[in-house]
């Protein structure tokens, strides 16, 4: 039976969709955190906490909620985070996705453990200019050949993700048998055939393995051969060296990706990278690692404008948007909430994702007396109701 989109009237709609319609693993994959999920659920939890200032009879006519992010310009100060296996969510994920985002006038950034490969993704949308996010490897040849395949297909930032050397655990993971296509066990089996519409879309894609890597390294023809390539190739040694080494053969914008230290904000800030992101990678990896909401502020001032600090974690409205925004962050990054409206519609469901985060900033920006984005600072946040960097 169909479901009306326009009847989808927050995130939360379309997370319970995506449960119902994305085979279990995958759906899984997506909504859950690591270990004890403290971190992951923090992420949410705390942007309750912060309250807004309501002002009234401010003139609200003629409003905006464009800012740029790294010199883009963005209908909003939001970017679709790279996430892996999206287009398990989905047939054709990322490709979606990316037209999404595009037409919404955001950026969307390619996980390197896409399904859609970068060249999938700047051939269906017109060689439109994308990000890409970028894992350290032991394979330097690798790594300098999938650089120069970004430049390529036209990117214009690269994200480095600092955080996932090795990999926090996530029970659910291990108890579905997370692989990719899904393996045909009986319970895979039994749950898949309650999900035609996934299981149609996969049949008629031929995208059904990470599309950055195979047939791009030699000895990685399957699933089964590349999960032990990835778990041997993730560089375990990466430090500030190596930022440097990406710095110099990407040549363009770079973004670092999960940056929760004050001390380690500086040292982003003096290796010359254009922005970094606020992240505990969604509470995947670090349990016990604060919300990125409360890691947000210490950090945005012990950068000091030096670059650009956006933030991600826990993202599911546009009051969220607005909060991470009056806290010192240029840009936000959004996950869960693009990857359940996709595992729910497609892109229609990207679309409302992002239709909705856009109409909850934008009435909620004028509750709080603003008509201009780049006018909201922390004036909009009740006192005593939100984190401030320590010592304050
Ligand atoms: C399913 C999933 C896969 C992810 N894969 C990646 C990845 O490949 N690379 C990366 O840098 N971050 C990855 N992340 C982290 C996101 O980029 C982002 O930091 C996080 O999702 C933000 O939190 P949110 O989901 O609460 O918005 C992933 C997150 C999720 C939920």
């Amino acid at each position: 039976m169909g479901i009306d989109l326009s009847k989808m009237t927050c995130i939360e709609d379309l997370r319970q969709v995506a449960e119902r319609r994305v085979p279990r693993m995958f759906y899984d994959y997506a909504d859950s955190g690591s270990y004890t999920q403290g971190t992951y659920r923090a992420n949410e939890a705390q942007f309750q906490r912060i309250q807004l200032r309501q002002r009234v009879a401010v003139n609200m006519q003629g409003r905006s909620t464009r800012s740029t992010m790294v010199g883009e310009d963005v209908a909003m100060p939001v970017a679709i985070a790279p996430t892996g296996l999206t287009g398990m969510q989905h047939a054709d994920g990322e490709i979606l996705a990316a037209q999404a985002a595009k037409e919404f006038g955001i950026p969307f950034t390619l996980s390197t453990m896409s399904i859609c490969s970068l060249e999938d993704i700047a051939e269906h949308t017109g060689r439109h200019p994308f990000w890409f996010q970028l894992y350290m490897m032991r394979d330097r040849d690798f790594m300098e050949r999938l650089i120069e395949r970004a430049k390529a297909a036209n990117c214009s930032a690269l994200q480095l993700t600092l955080d996932l050397q090795i990999l926090g655990q996530r029970h659910k993971d291990i108890k579905n048998g997370l692989s990719t296509p899904p393996r045909p066990t009986l319970a895979n089996l039994i749950n898949l055939a309650t999900k035609p519409r996934w299981c149609l879309g996969m049949l008629a894609t031929r995208r059904r393995s990470f599309g950055n890597i195979v047939g791009h390294v030699t000895g990685v023809a399957d699933m089964s051969s590349l999960s032990s390539w990835t778990a041997d190739q993730f560089d375990p040694t990466l430090n500030w060296a190596d930022v440097e080494w990406v710095k110099k053969r990407w040549g363009g914008k770079l973004i670092l990706k999960g940056i929760m230290d004050a001390e380690d904000a500086r040292l982003a800030a003096d290796s010359g990278a254009d922005a970094l992101v606020v992240s505990n990678h969604g509470g995947r990896q670090l349990d016990g690692a604060p919300a990125s909401i409360d890691a947000l502020p210490a950090i945005a001032q012990a950068v000091d404008r030096r670059i650009e600090v956006w933030m991600d974690g826990g993202i599911r409205s546009g009051q969220d948007v607005l909060k991470a925004r009056a806290l010192g962050a240029r840009g936000t990054l959004i996950g869960r909430s693009f990857l359940y409206g996709l595992g729910a519609f497609g892109r229609p469901g990207v679309a409302r994702a992002l239709q909705i985060i856009h109409k909850e900033l934008d009435v909620t920006m004028a509750f709080c007396g603003h008509t201009d984005i780049e006018n909201v600072g922390p004036e909009i946040l009740l006192p005593g109701t939100y984190p401030q960097p320590a010592g304050q």
